[in-house]
């Protein structure tokens, strides 16, 4: 895996980057991606269906034994390179998107600020009824909501449902003004967020893609890294760039 002289150009140029993140980009800290090997059934129900709006009116506590299930697999897990490199990307260059589609909050614990979460965060409860979400990381997850005492549910985006208002439209503003768009370890098969990077490269910015496999977005990227994105992206840290922020 070689990175072109073109793309080092770019990112020793770059002034507004996008990066848009999926589940690969946390692989290598051992969290398991959601169309890999080993994590399309629980309980005999496909992920699709466990994680859907619909078991949140049919069955609430086997979603939150679901969810809970997969907190505690995250709980002792910690960042990998990529996260770190990725978070040093916010003082490297004048404007820095990260946009995500995980919930694990692997890019917050490895120091990104300001990440746009497009499918919610697993360590957030909202209440089914007045909407108000609270962070329990640091707690036990609470029973029912404190401001109205009614059910909670995982605060995270499932399927058939929409993403958190404004979310996509920040992420969507936020690419079309970039001149850089980094696409890491998704499959870019679910939309609206697999749409983010066409948006980047209809409004000229060069598309980079680092991910082990080839995806339908490979073919519209000017770069396709093929590689882990903890060993790829720490490729990028070791560079002398001559037009960074702190030198400029
Ligand atoms: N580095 C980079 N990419 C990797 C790595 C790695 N070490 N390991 C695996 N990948 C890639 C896979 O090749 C695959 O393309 O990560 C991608 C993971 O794809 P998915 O499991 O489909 O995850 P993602 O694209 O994030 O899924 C999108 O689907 O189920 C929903 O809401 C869920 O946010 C999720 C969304």
């Amino acid at each position: 895996m070689q990175i072109s002289a073109e793309l080092l150009r770019r990112f020793a140029g770059a002034k507004r980057v996008l990066v848009l993140t999926g589940a690969g980009v946390s692989a290598e800290s051992g969290v398991p991606t959601f169309r890999g090997a080993g994590n399309t059934i629980w309980k005999g129900m496909p992920f699709d269906v466990i994680s859907s709006g619909r078991m949140i009116e049919r069955d609430l506590p086997a979603v939150w034994e679901w969810f809970d299930y997969r907190r505690n697999v995250l709980d002792n897990i910690l960042p990998n390179p990529a996260h770190y490199e990725i978070a040093r990307w916010q003082e490297r260059f004048d404007e820095l998107s990260l946009v995500t589609q995980n919930v694990d909050g692997l890019h917050q614990k490895a120091g990104s600020r300001n990440v746009v979460e497009l499918h919610g965060n697993i360590w957030r409860a909202r209440c089914i009824k007045c909407g108000c979400s609270r962070d329990y990381s640091s707690e036990q997850r609470p029973d029912a909501c404190h401001a109205c005492g009614d059910l909670l549910r995982p605060d995270v985006v499932l399927f058939g449902e929409l993403l958190p208002a404004g979310a996509f439209e920040f992420a969507a503003e936020r690419a079309a003004g970039c001149d850089l768009c980094f696409v890491i370890g998704t499959s870019a098969l679910v939309y609206p967020a697999a749409g983010i990077p066409e948006i980047a490269k209809a409004g000229g910015a060069f598309l980079c893609e680092v991910n082990p496999e080839r995806t339908p977005l490979s073919g519209i990227c000017d770069e396709v890294l093929i590689g882990k994105a903890g060993e790829v992206l720490p490729l990028f840290g070791s560079l002398n760039h001559q037009s960074t922020k702190s030198q400029t």
